[in-house]
């Protein structure tokens, strides 16, 4: 029996991307061999490559100028990788900090130059309830780029429209919401994603970049951790992780299936108005830290009058067959995920069972 799952990633995948990698892991496709066992360099294995990648493109409605990637080594590898691509020597980068991995990011570029902070919405506290404006932002018109994060997967905060960086590259951390919605990825230098949240499982990051961005980086670093090197050989230059891309595959057949990204967005949306809606009628009981212009919509977080409560909801919650509720353990509370996978079904189960909680335990 499946569960309900909140994780906040890795995070549960779709049925049916599931089914599909059951169907064709002993025989994929009539070879007598699972995909995992084929060679990157075979045919099997690059119709899935190339199937992957031309379903992104076509899902983000990718201009020509943009290109898409695989890389390894999650997203944190990219916090390193990016300053050594873009952080020219004598220049300096901005860092936007909206949460914990904004500042793991911040600390990497830290150790290979000059970097600067454009905004923090950081509370004395050491939390971080909202993101800023664009007004609140300054940015050095000779940076190098702008790094943001798009979705702060612990705190729950979302940048509901992007910061306009001008001339300056944007760099954008989309781990926890890329493919949450269809977004403008013209408007962006660089986008990267760990795909174990919306769009697979955990061993491939997905990248966006545009072109001439890739051939700006510097060439003084060794050549595996040039993107450029990776965008030239289709990420193919050594063994890509095969397994994880062909689930991304097997998700995105699913989204696309589902009405691709205004579909996600429509499912998204309404998940994340039952459950601040269920937050704000019994405010009394369930508190919501996060302002309401900032509230994301991949990962809600709330607190409830214990953490004696707290701890009883999560049990109650998985006995009722629903599992990863439990708040980061740095910021502790409780945090419901809500990628694409989750339904609104789900979702209005939680819903329910919050109420009734509320009820019992106010
Ligand atoms: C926004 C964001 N950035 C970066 C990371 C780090 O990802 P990884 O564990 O793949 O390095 C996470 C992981 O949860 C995340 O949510």
């Amino acid at each position: 029996m499946r569960v309900i799952n909140f994780n906040a990633g890795p995070a549960g995948l779709p049925l049916p991307a599931l089914e599909r990698a059951r169907d064709e892991l002993l025989d994929f496709q009539g070879s007598g061999m699972s995909i995992m066992e084929h060679s990157h360099r075979g045919k099997e294995y690059d119709a899935v490559h190339q199937e992957t990648i031309a379903r992104l493109e076509r899902l983000l409605g990718l201009p020509k100028t943009h290109t898409v990637l695989f890389s390894t080594g999650g997203a944190s590898m990219q916090f390193a990788l990016i300053p050594t691509n873009f952080l020219h020597a004598g220049t300096s980068a901005d860092y936007v900090l909206t949460g914990g991995w904004s500042e793991k990011a911040l600390d990497e570029a830290k150790v290979l130059g000059q970097t600067r902070v454009a905004a923090s919405t950081r509370n004395p506290d050491g939390r971080y309830t909202r993101v800023p404006t664009q007004a609140e932002v300054t940015f050095d018109p000779k940076a190098a780029y702008v790094h943001t994060t798009s979705n702060n997967t612990l705190f729950g905060t979302q940048f509901h429209s992007f910061l306009d960086t001008g001339a300056v590259p944007h760099v954008c951390d989309m781990s926890s919401d890329f493919l949450w919605k269809p977004i403008d990825c013209a408007k962006f230098d660089l986008i990267y994603a760990g795909a174990q949240k919306n769009l697979g499982p955990s061993g491939v990051v997905v990248i966006v970049a545009k072109k001439a961005f890739l051939e700006s980086a510097r060439k003084d670093i060794p050549k595996v951790f040039r993107y450029q090197t990776h965008a030239e050989a289709n990420s193919l230059y050594n063994t890509p992780p095969t397994l994880a891309i062909y689930l991304v595959r097997n998700v995105l057949t699913w989204m696309e299936g589902q009405g691709g990204l205004p579909a996600m967005e429509r499912r998204n949306r309404a998940k994340a108005d039952a459950l601040y809606g269920c937050l704000d009628s019994l405010a009394g009981f369930y508190s919501a830290p996060v302002e309401k212009a900032s509230r994301s919509t991949m990962n809600v977080v709330f607190r409830l009058p214990s953490e004696a409560l707290e701890e009883q909801f999560v049990a109650e919650a998985k006995k009722a067959g629903m599992v990863g509720l439990k708040g980061h353990r740095l910021t502790g509370g409780l945090r419901v995920s809500t990628y694409n996978a989750v339904s609104e079904a789900d979702v209005q189960t939680l819903v329910g069972f919050m109420k009734s909680f509320a009820k019992s335990k106010g």
